[in-house]
């Protein structure tokens, strides 16, 4: 039992024996603590669990988490490399008890594991207590039989994880490796040194750190403690140092082989900070952490340049640290699986990194060596150079320092700091002049003083945050009360801020207090300043409050299954129409998803079936949604579809999903840059339906689409349409359409003999008088010439025309007159001159007189047949008293 994998299974299987839950490593990013930047202690994960505010399960548990002391608080990066026991990641083994049970317990079990289960010699460790801990010193001398000479005071003995939190004194166990490493036990002049190694921390947790002024107690008191895996491993395996254990050696022969330098004598700390920082930026980016300029991922960045100096300290030629990562799955794989699901995006990002790093590096380091070249150890470089090196070759200040380090050399910081100072003035006297400033200052402030807004929500839909600014009415305000309408700037936030045709999240931001505000809506101001707005429902805001972030996921989901199946929609639309298709323009919200693009003609129902048909393949291949960093040209190499004109950084983000063409086709089904957030596995968007198919705008179509939940009850709405319709017609669902087919035909002959019979009896019968006293409906004669008047009602003005043709056949020479009245009371008036009387008698000029009596307009046609309409179905009988009074003048 000597093996880095069987030390951590027996820790975690004595705590199981011992009715401890054995509980998985948590995220390296912690969700529930804003105040830490990476999760670095066994505790951080169940912090909310020793405060009573969240409750578990169990009462006693057992994990081996991932640890990352790297920026923030604990940061061990300066160290890394130079010393037997620093690493930028580590494994911490620990036992928790929430309330069960306490110091005696705790000191117990720790004594059981240590001298029974993994043997370590008594007479070769040493405790350390608090000075005003004298139970935790009885305890130990009662349990472990040893005299006070073998317990040493030692004031620091407080834990906490971060500024506030759960914490106590603690105790810890240490192993005396014996006179020849040099060194004195804790708490003596020379305690610095190798030879008594801590290993293992039992915080007694009894109080809770409110605030810097508050310390209340605990609820129940309860355990934490840790013990670093490396470091007893190497215990175990009798090395002195952490890196001589068997998982780095492997790593660290890997390293040898790539570079074919041995690792000794100068170059041992070279390959020392190589394996380490390979296994802090594995892991960071197996947990989606990517290489940025801010944040988490800046120190990402830093750990990452830091070990590609080291790379070509010993004169590697090609980027290394990718070559380096099969041998890190090997070693932690089977523990950690997702270093084996993350494997490829590990490996392109560190290349990609280091590639792009490589170009500057040599020349900063030329750089570096000139301004050092007259300077002696002890020597300081100028803040001035170091800022140059930063800002020009991407020198993060601690990889200068590491730099200088052997050469006994330090940077001034101070200078250094004020050149930063002086660099952001100059920007922001450039953002002044920029004509964006009226309306946007107030961001561009808070970005200034705050930073950018860190985005956890590609993984995460609920999280921590520290209140960094609160606006109301376009200004900062120092608090947002009940009821008042505002916004608030956070550190970190699972938030989307609306940009990309995605629309921004909502859900709500809660206060330790207890006060709730709904966000409403999330926008994304200069580029990566996430803002919340919304309204205060209770409580009150204040900055620096801790709040709670949750976005409705629900909503979210829809969102993400409609964002990806936009994706799945481009790349069928040019796969049916043309590579010509390109995206003009995109809205992806809840309830649906819009897609502009360019496409000069109306796409027919065969072609939405293709596109439909070959979007949804993809989802039911469910194959996993990739999400890269890339450098722009590669994503262009590999057919990334952009946007035209749009402006890109050098870095991107790409997201693949769908099935390979085949085994060595290097792309996905489609591959896009993309900033939005997207389902894991196309199956969950479920299915995909295009419900609309237009014309936006010139050589612009747009299709909208819906998918899961939404597709689904678009689907159920129609086929209950379809139901209905079938049980009005009585027929069957699948005939409905031949039923209403016939349906049609028939109603078209229904109208056709119902026009020719109203046609018929209109002229025949009884004439429709409508009550007049006038004669009509007879061929009379007047003056010269034979007349036929009629007034017809519920005629459709249209049929006029073929009256009166019929009305001249039947006076054979004559003049024929007819008024017809809609339904609703609206006359149309035509008349109808023989051709034989043609030159005696215009049919226009007729026509002019009925339609003044009728009191409409003019009206017109041709000398045999004309035309007025539009008037008053009152006057009709006066209208053909008009014409016969014009004919016997
Ligand atoms: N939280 C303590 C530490 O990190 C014990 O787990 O040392």
């Amino acid at each position: 039992m000597t093996g880095v994998n069987e030390i951590r299974s027996t820790f975690v299987e004595f705590f199981e024996k011992n009715g401890h839950e054995h509980v998985a490593s948590s995220s390296l990013v912690p969700r529930n603590d804003p105040t830490l930047m990476f999760t670095s202690a066994g505790m951080v994960q169940f912090k909310n669990v020793f405060t009573g505010k969240e409750k578990r399960p169990y009462t006693r548990a057992t994990t081996a988490q991932k640890c990352v002391r790297a920026g923030g608080k604990h940061n061990d990066l300066d160290n890394v490399g130079y010393t037997a026991r620093h690493h930028t990641f580590f494994e911490m083994l620990g036992n928790f008890s929430f309330g069960d049970y306490f110091k005696e317990q705790a000191i117990r079990y720790a004594w059981e594991f240590v001298t029974k289960v993994i043997s370590l010699p008594k007479d070769r460790l040493l405790i350390t207590v608090h000075p005003d801990d004298a139970e935790a010193r009885q305890l130990w001398k009662k349990i472990a039989g040893i005299g006070d000479d073998r317990i040493i005071d030692i004031a620091d003995n407080i834990w906490a994880a971060g500024p506030t939190g759960p914490c106590g004194y603690c105790s810890e166990l240490f192993f005396d490796q014996g006179e020849a490493i040099s060194g004195g036990p804790p708490g003596s002049p020379d305690e610095d040194g190798d030879r008594y190694l801590e290993f293992w921390n039992l915080v007694f947790m009894q109080f809770d750190q409110v605030d810097e002024a508050t310390r209340v107690d605990l609820p129940r008191p309860s355990i934490d403690t840790g013990m670093g895996l490396e470091r007893i491993t190497a215990i175990l395996q009798g090395v002195p140092s952490n890196y001589d254990i068997d998982l780095f050696r492997a790593l660290i022969a890997a390293s040898e082989d790539a570079t074919g330098v041995k690792a000794a004598g100068p170059n041992q700390a070279s390959h020392r900070v190589i394996a380490d920082h390979l296994r802090s930026t594995s892991f960071l980016i197996a947990e989606g952490v990517l290489p940025s300029n801010e944040g988490r991922g800046y120190v990402l960045r830093r750990i990452m340049r830091r070990g590609m100096r080291h790379a070509q300290l010993l004169g590697a030629k090609e980027p290394l640290l990718h070559r380096l990562v099969p041998s890190l799955v090997r070693q932690m794989g089977e523990t950690y699986p997702e270093l084996v699901r993350a494997q490829q995006l590990i490996g392109e990002t560190l290349r990609l990194e280091e590639t792009k790093f490589r170009q500057t590096l040599q020349r900063g380091m030329h750089l570096l060596d000139e301004a050092t070249s007259g300077l002696g150890r002890g020597a300081t470089l100028s803040g001035d150079v170091a800022f140059k090196l930063y800002d020009t070759f991407g020198f993060p200040l601690d990889l200068t320092q590491d730099a200088l380090k052997p050469r006994g050399m330090a940077v001034d910081t101070t200078t250094f700091d004020a050149a930063m100072q002086r660099q952001k003035a100059e920007a922001r006297r450039a953002w002044k002049g920029s004509g964006e400033a009226a309306t946007e200052t107030v961001w561009f402030e808070i970005k200034e003083n705050v930073g950018a807004t860190e985005f956890l929500g590609y993984e995460a839909h609920a999280a921590e945050g520290i209140v960094r600014g609160l606006f109301k009415n376009g200004s900062e305000v120092a608090a947002l009360g009940s009821g008042d309408t505002g916004s608030i700037v956070v550190n970190q936030t699972p938030f989307y801020g609306e940009s990309g045709g995605q629309v921004g999240d909502t859900g709500v931001i809660r206060s330790a207090s207890g006060a709730l505000f709904r966000v409403t809506d999330t926008a994304k101001k200069l580029g990566d300043l996430i803002v919340h707005n919304g309204i205060v429902e209770s409580g009150s805001f204040m900055p620096n409050d801790a709040v709670e972030l949750s976005v409705d996921h629900l909503r979210r989901s829809a969102i993400r299954a409609n964002h990806s199946a936009t994706h799945l929609l481009h790349e069928a639309l040019r796969q049916v129409l043309g590579t010509h298709v390109a995206q003009k323009g995109s809205l992806v919200d809840p309830d649906r998803l819009r897609f502009d693009f360019s496409h000069t003609m109306p796409i027919s129902a065969d072609d939405i079936a293709r596109i439909e048909d070959l979007a949804n393949a993809q989802v039911l291949l469910d194959t996993p949604v990739e999400t890269r960093l890339m450098n722009l040209d590669d994503a262009r190499n590999i057919g990334a579809m952009a946007l035209f004109g749009e402006k890109y950084g050098d870095e991107v983000r790409v997201v693949a999903m769908g099935a390979r063409a085949n085994e060595r086709a290097n792309r996905a089904w489609s591959v896009e840059l993309c900033g939005g957030t997207h389902v894991a596995r196309t199956g969950e968007i479920g299915v995909v339906r295009i419900v609309s198919e237009t014309g936006s705008s010139a050589g612009v179509r747009r299709i909208e689409a819906l998918t899961a939940h939404g597709a689904r009850a678009y689907l159920a709405t129609q086929d209950a349409r379809v139901r209905e319709l079938s049980s009005v017609l009585r027929t069957r669902p699948d005939d409905v359409v031949d039923r209403v087919k016939a349906m049609v035909e028939q109603t078209k002959a229904l109208e056709k003999q119902l026009a020719d019979a109203k046609r018929s009896i209109a002229l025949s019968g009884p004439a429709q008088t409508n009550g007049a006293a006038s004669p009509m409906d007879e061929v009379r004669t007047i003056g010269k010439v034979r007349y036929l008047s009629r007034l017809v009602k519920g005629l459709d003005p249209k049929d006029l025309r073929s009256l009166v043709d019929e009305g001249k056949k039947q006076v054979g020479s004559g003049i024929v007159a007819i008024v017809g009245v809609t339904e609703d009371g609206k006359a149309g008036l035509a008349i109808g001159v023989t051709s034989d009387l043609m030159g005696s008698y215009s049919a226009v000029d007729l026509v002019r007189v009925g339609a003044e009596a009728l009191g409409g307009k003019g009206g017109g046609g041709r000398p045999d047949m004309a035309q007025a309409g539009g008037a008053d179905g009152s006057k009709a009988p006066a209208a053909l008293a008009a014409i016969e009074a014009e004919l016997g003048r």
